[in-house]
């Protein structure tokens, strides 16, 4: 890995256009949207998202962009609705995406079409949180675990590049241990005693992330000190990054974190 692979938006564009436009990625835990209307949004890998739950329980992810004019339709990070109203020109939206109204002005010629519906993604449910494929991959994510009762999440802002938090949550935790399991690219689990800690990498730009902790078995707030010292360490690593510092890749895990990076790099120039 190189400095600028952490400090630089042309590699999150070449991830954007890889990686988070091909794996499943986690986009909230289940109970965050437990309630019909209930919806959790995001900027994930580059990608704009909406995680809702419809009258029925579905669970939906879709696009969070606009068929009139590709804005936002959503512009808050979570809450409760019956339809997505754009607050731009008006165009309303179901809990499944699907084109309701729009003021007259602005109405699309053909209604019935699905392109004025919301882009709706493949999705998976694992160890008690939402995935969504920008690819439509068959299958789901390979986490096949039991987790005890959903205790909450704790967000927490990062000002680093989402790899420096992905080593620094693989390095905290051996390979070999029991106890940890890395799913590829931005997810792992960890449990102590009866707990089970989720933790999501959220990549927003090249430069920031949001680490989201889910808590299985026990009370979310009791875990935002170890938010907070995450956050502090990553900041000092991003620092040792566009110094040039790497991580060291002495870890197994890490090593094939970038193995799997550099192939995808490699991909991708290749294809230029
Ligand atoms: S961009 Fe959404 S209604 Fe115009």
């Amino acid at each position: 890995m190189k400095s600028e692979d952490y400090g630089q938006g042309q590699a999150f564009q070449v991830e954007k256009r890889t990686v988070f436009s091909t794996e499943w990625l986690p986009v909230c835990a289940e109970g965050q949207i437990g309630a019909a209307g209930d919806f959790f949004s995001a900027t994930i890998g580059g990608w704009g998202v909406v995680a809702v739950r419809d009258g029925q329980g579905t669970v939906r992810v879709l696009r969070n962009a606009c068929r009139h004019q590709n804005m936002p339709v959503v512009g808050v990070p979570a809450g409760k609705c019956e339809t997505f109203r754009c607050r731009f020109h008006g165009w309303t939206y179901d809990l499944a995406g699907r084109f309701v109204t729009a003021p007259a002005p602005v109405a699309p010629a053909d209604t019935g079409t699905p392109e004025v519906n919301l882009i709706s993604f493949a999705i998976a449910r694992a160890a008690g949180l939402v995935f969504f494929n920008l690819a439509g991959k068959a299958g789901a994510p390979d986490l096949d675990v039991r987790l005890p009762a959903y205790g909450g999440t704790v967000a927490t802002e990062i000002a680093c590049n989402w790899k420096v938090l992905v080593e620094h949550l693989l390095l905290e935790h051996p390979a070999g241990s029991q106890d940890f399991i890395w799913l590829w690219p931005l997810l792992t689990l960890r449990r102590a005693g009866t707990l089970a800690i989720l933790e999501q990498v959220v990549p927003h730009t090249f430069l920031r992330s949001r680490l989201l902790t889910h808590l299985f078995g026990g009370a979310a707030e009791e875990h935002r000190v170890s938010g907070e010292l995450i956050k502090q360490a990553c900041e000092r690593l991003q620092a040792d990054r566009i110094a040039g510092r790497m991580a060291s890749s002495d870890n197994n895990l890490v090593a094939d974190f970038h193995r799997r990076l550099a192939a995808v790099y490699a991909e991708a120039a290749a294809a230029t």
